[in-house]
């Protein structure tokens, strides 16, 4: 049975993060629940993860999929209550599970008690202090402020029906607060000790690289602003050095408690940078979001891991592995669609989506072969990894949605530029048939398509060769052959990846070329049939050497 009370645990985990509307409806009403988390817990436990993080549960209007947040303290009503979300963590404990629970210090919701008492306060006031207001420029202040853009597009800055204007880096339903403020800071720990308090083991940290800003002015123009990452903490908006005070006391509310609880900063920040989210004294990890951003190349793999490597020894931390999470096109599908020169598997996903899914052609089994070989490498690497749902269903994103099914304001807000994020956050196929796959007994709230019911968990239990069987084999056997955080470059073919864990553990990834030889000894999982003993192209083998 696994130790809850290890307070290291993190330092190798696997985490399974948990979009709770999209996971599993529980009462028919088409959005996922935390019973419905509560309901699979079977499915979780044979999985075999050590953590899962839930994507915000809290009472919310979804004007950015639950990250705009109106309570910090409470289960929004259509995902439950305070008592289903106990019940959630005990279930979850129970199973030997540790659960993370996501963050949203940057911006609360517009109709947060805080924002609406700002809105009907006064200039100046107390509680407008909260967040971010100024007047506007111009005869009359019709004009904001700045010409400062939201991360959505679009201003960022929203005029209130009295004259001032607030400042919101994303979406206008998300007001950015004010961390200069005390009483901002002191909310927020409480926050922290209320869930913690619950159970929870951890914290995911949204938009970490924000909060504290420099909005002095004059205003740089955006054209000086618009890059995010300057990597040396004098952008206005993103990780200037003062938001590590903020993190310190966190570390100090963590380790109140026993074990003390962990924390994962969300942070895109220059590479150098990230040391510090990582620290023992900040956060303690940092997400590090190159192999979500790497094309299926072998020397972006190798450029990647070499990063990673470095970010361990820089902080201390363990890094962090991942294909993909709620906020970027599936990862069978980006490295099913042709990437040409000079072009990223990012971008092309993109555009198919924008083109809603039509072309160029994706090659859907190739796609879910080389996300399989991926979720090897990533699994076998010294570290934690974090698995977005139905990535271990081999999921390929929903590229047709309907323009009238979208709910991402990045869809709405950036003018036709993207069509957002909802293609991998439709909810689950569980049953190849029946209402909903089985997500619920009376559909979904985003349409999911008929194709879905072919990667069901259902059909995937019954089929020893699936992406569920692999994840699952996957994960048993890292935890009996994971010791120590080394590795060690094996020279091999140059299209090939070739690494060694302590133990005689080595993983073989043959990227387009094959088929290759593997070294000799015991070939433990592959994540596709070899050929005569050999590695065929993109494929990657564990195998126990001596
Ligand atoms: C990052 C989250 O992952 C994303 O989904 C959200 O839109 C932004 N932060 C704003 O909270
Ligand atoms: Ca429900």
């Amino acid at each position: 049975m696994t130790d809850l009370s290890d307070p290291t645990w993190w330092r190798s985990a696997v985490v399974y993060q948990i979009y709770p509307r999209s996971f599993a409806d529980s009462n028919a009403d088409g959005i996922g629940d935390l019973p419905g988390i509560t309901s699979r817990m079977g499915y979780l436990r044979e999985l075999g993860v050590d953590a899962v993080w839930l994507s915000p549960f809290y009472p919310s209007a979804l004007a950015d999929g639950g990250y705009d947040v109106d309570d910090y303290r409470d289960v929004d009503p259509r995902l439950g209550t305070l008592a289903d979300f106990d019940a959630m963590v005990e279930a979850l404990h129970d199973n030997g599970i540790r659960v993370v629970v996501d963050i949203v210090p940057n911006h609360t919701s517009d109709r947060h008690a805080w924002f609406r008492e700002a809105l009907a306060s006064p200039a100046g006031s107390a509680a407008r202090q909260r967040y971010i207001f100024r007047d506007g420029r111009g005869p009359g202040g019709v004009l904001p402020p700045n010409d400062w853009e939201s991360g959505f597009g679009g201003p960022a800055w929203e005029r209130t029906p009295e004259g001032q204007w607030y400042f919101h880096h994303f979406a206008r339903e998300q007001p950015d607060l004010n961390w200069d403020n005390p009483e901002v800071r002191a909310d927020f720990r409480t926050t922290l000790r209320f869930w913690a308090d619950r159970g929870v083991d951890g914290f995911r940290v949204d938009v970490a690289h924000g909060l504290v800003k420099d909005m002095s002015e004059p205003f740089d123009p955006w054209a000086d602003v618009a890059q995010m990452q300057r990597g040396d903490g004098s952008h206005p908006l993103w990780d200037r050095d003062g938001v590590h005070e903020v993190y310190a006391s966190w570390r100090a509310v963590f380790d109140e408690y026993d074990p003390p609880r962990f924390a994962v900063a969300e942070a895109s920040v220059h590479p150098r940078r990230r040391a510090r989210y990582a620290s023992a004294e900040g956060l303690g990890q940092a997400f590090n979001f190159e192999m979500q951003e790497a094309d299926w190349r072998v020397e972006d793999y190798r450029r990647v891991i070499d990063s990673g490597l470095a970010d361990m020894r820089e902080s201390g931390s363990s890094t962090t592995w991942l294909l993909g999470c709620h906020d970027t096109p599936r990862v069978a599908t980006r490295y099913g669609l042709p990437v040409g020169p000079g072009e990223h598997a990012q971008q092309v996903a993109r555009q198919w989506l924008l083109r809603d899914g039509a072309e160029p052609v994706l090659d859907r089994a190739l796609g879910e072969r080389r996300a399989r070989a991926a979720a090897l490498v990533l699994l076998a690497l010294p570290g934690s990894t974090y698995v977005y749902q139905g990535d271990e269903l081999g999921l390929h994103e929903v590229g047709d949605l309907p323009a009238a099914a979208l709910q991402d304001p990045m869809a709405s807000r950036s003018g036709g530029a993207e069509k957002g994020r909802d293609g991998c956050r439709v909810p689950l196929p569980w049953t190849a048939q029946g209402p909903s796959f089985g997500f619920g007994g009376n559909g979904a709230h985003l349409p999911q398509p008929a194709w879905f019911g072919r990667y069901a968990v259902q059909s995937q239990e019954a089929d020893p060769s699936s992406t569920l069987a692999l994840y699952r084999s996957a994960l048993a056997l890292r935890r009996r052959l994971a010791r120590g955080e080394d590795l060690a470059w094996v020279e091999d073919e140059p299209q090939v990846l070739h690494f060694a864990r302590s133990g005689g553990w080595h993983c073989v990834t043959a990227f387009g070329n094959g088929p290759v030889a593997l070294p000799a000894g015991q070939v433990l999982l592959a994540s596709a049939p070899l050929e005569d003993g050999r590695l065929p192209a993109d494929a990657t083998a564990w195998v126990r050497m001596g």
